[in-house]
């Protein structure tokens, strides 16, 4: 079938009403010729809702599917049918359960969608549970039957997979996240049958999402640093209870600003295509957040890609990106604060540079980064603001002979707005030193200082002692996509 609808990625996407799709931590299922997204809907009592379409650009809400109405029958396991306690304030996240990464399934043996998902009380991630509820129909009222520890054990962050004969498997992060724990189903996929297997103990990975391709099953996974985007990374086996192979990159260090949704086959032109869906997080504003979808490629049977593309149309999958630019705009990030360079607002000419929370919508946040006359060295410039990033050479500000950093007209006297970029390791960290002063970026502590919003300064460079925590010198430079 001729698809020529385009997906963008990078912006807000909206249903066919104009609303804002809430479909995060989601899943798809394709059934008479619709794709059925599902994902967590954290407004007036929601928790998952589903949304029909059939190119995967024309969204149609169906509504919610489970709600804090939803109806509650307990099964034959033990499970905890709380949702909800009255008195519970919304935290921001919604009302009652927090319910996170909801996958459906259809058992073949008994017609029912049976959807797995994280449960948390609403208040913490203490409790680290799943849940599963049921229908008979795909976008149906879902029946909830409550939430548990498999096995006893936490467990967070989850996908569910289907194998080729039948059998099905949870997968969720369990031990505080730090083990990848894969359990069999039972035949009518409403409990954990077994514990089969356990991936990278110790190696803290969420977000996971299972594909199989010629006999190869792929397993993407994110590592573990909340709403912050990290590098993604795959990995591959003959079978999903035997020998994975190691954790490989996938994507860039921030996985293009995503982490792993769910991965959806797509029959293309008569082939099986595969396309990674990951979330956006915005960890300043959690409803801001949006999705990413990116056609994966396969160079060899156990290799998997995934490449950058501002938008594609499913008839010309990997083939023709036509646009896999990025932005050109940048993001400075501070290693030791886990905080985003941005510009602040003062009174006056004058505009002070701090570290905030990430956000995708601020300007402030964005740079573009020009090569200097002289080779080797680059300036800054602030989207937002216009002005470049420069270190006063003035050191009465700050004790101890640190300089005050800030933004200026190009060429403002008595300021030095070109900079040495310097890897300081093998996984893309830079030191920052200013041309002049010789001194390097930092967002090292001072006393009363907010951590939320470090102030960033210049300072000498100092070896840093890993034992005291990440270095406050090392930054990275991240693509803006
Ligand atoms: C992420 C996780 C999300 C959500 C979030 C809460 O690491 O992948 O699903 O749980 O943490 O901070």
């Amino acid at each position: 079938m001729e698809n020529i609808a385009r997906l963008y990625n990078g912006q807000a996407w909206k249903d066919t009403d104009g609303h804002t799709i809430r479909a995060h931590g989601g899943w798809m299922l394709q059934q008479d010729g619709y794709y059925y997204w599902f994902g967590e809907d954290r407004t007036d009592g929601k928790k998952v809702s589903c949304y029909r379409s059939s190119d995967l650009s024309c969204w149609e809400n169906r509504g919610a599917v489970l709600t804090l109405k939803s109806k509650v029958r307990p099964t034959y396991y033990r499970t905890s049918l709380e949702m909800y306690s009255p008195d519970q304030e919304d935290i921001g996240y919604g009302q009652g359960a927090v319910i996170e990464r909801p996958k459906v399934l259809r058992n073949e043996r008994t017609g029912k969608y049976v959807m797995w998902m994280h449960w948390e009380n609403g208040r913490d991630y203490h409790d680290a549970r799943c849940a599963v509820a049921t229908c008979d129909t795909i976008d149906g009222d879902y029946v909830y039957h409550g939430s548990f520890n498999p096995i006893g054990y936490m467990s967070r962050d989850c996908t569910v997979f289907q194998d080729d004969d039948g059998s099905a498997y949870f997968i969720s992060a369990a031990r505080d996240n730090a083990d990848l724990l894969v359990y069999r189903l039972s035949d009518d996929y409403l409990s954990i049958d077994e514990h089969v297997k356990t991936l990278w103990p110790g190696q803290y990975r969420e977000a996971p999402a299972v594909m199989k391709r010629n006999g190869v099953y792929f397993l993407i996974t994110s590592a573990c640093t909340g709403w912050l985007p990290n590098q993604g990374t795959y990995a591959y086996a003959d079978s999903l209870t035997g020998k994975w192979s190691q954790l490989l990159p996938f994507g860039d260090s921030t996985t293009y600003d995503s982490q792993p949704a769910f991965i959806m086959p797509l029959q293309v032109q008569g082939k099986t295509e595969y396309l990674y869906v990951g979330d956006r997080w915005d960890p300043s504003s959690y409803h801001d957040s949006t999705y990413v979808f990116l056609p994966l490629s396969f160079p060899m049977d156990k290799e998997m890609k995934v490449d950058w593309a501002d938008h594609f149309t499913l008839n010309h999958f990997t083939d023709s990106i036509e646009n896999t630019l990025h932005s050109g705009m940048h993001r400075i990030k501070s290693c030791g604060a886990e905080r985003y360079l941005a510009v602040q607002q003062t009174a006056g000419e004058e505009a002070a540079v701090n570290g905030k929370m990430l956000s995708y919508l601020a300007e402030e946040q964005k740079w573009i980064v020009e090569q200097a006359e002289d080779d080797g060295y680059v300036l800054f410039k602030n989207v937002f603001d216009g002005r470049y990033l420069a270190a006063s050479l003035s050191s009465d500000e700050l004790p101890e002979g640190d300089g005050k950093v800030l933004l200026v007209q190009k060429g403002a006297h008595g300021c030095c707005c070109e900079w040495a970029l310097k890897d300081a390791d093998d996984e893309g960290k830079i030191l920052i030193r200013n041309r002049m002063s010789g001194k390097v970026l930092s967002t090292r502590n001072r006393t009363g200082e907010s951590l939320a919003h470090p102030s960033v300064h210049v300072e000498e460079a100092v070896e840093h002692d890993p034992r005291k925590g990440r270095d406050p010198q090392l930054f990275e430079i991240l693509a803006v996509y």
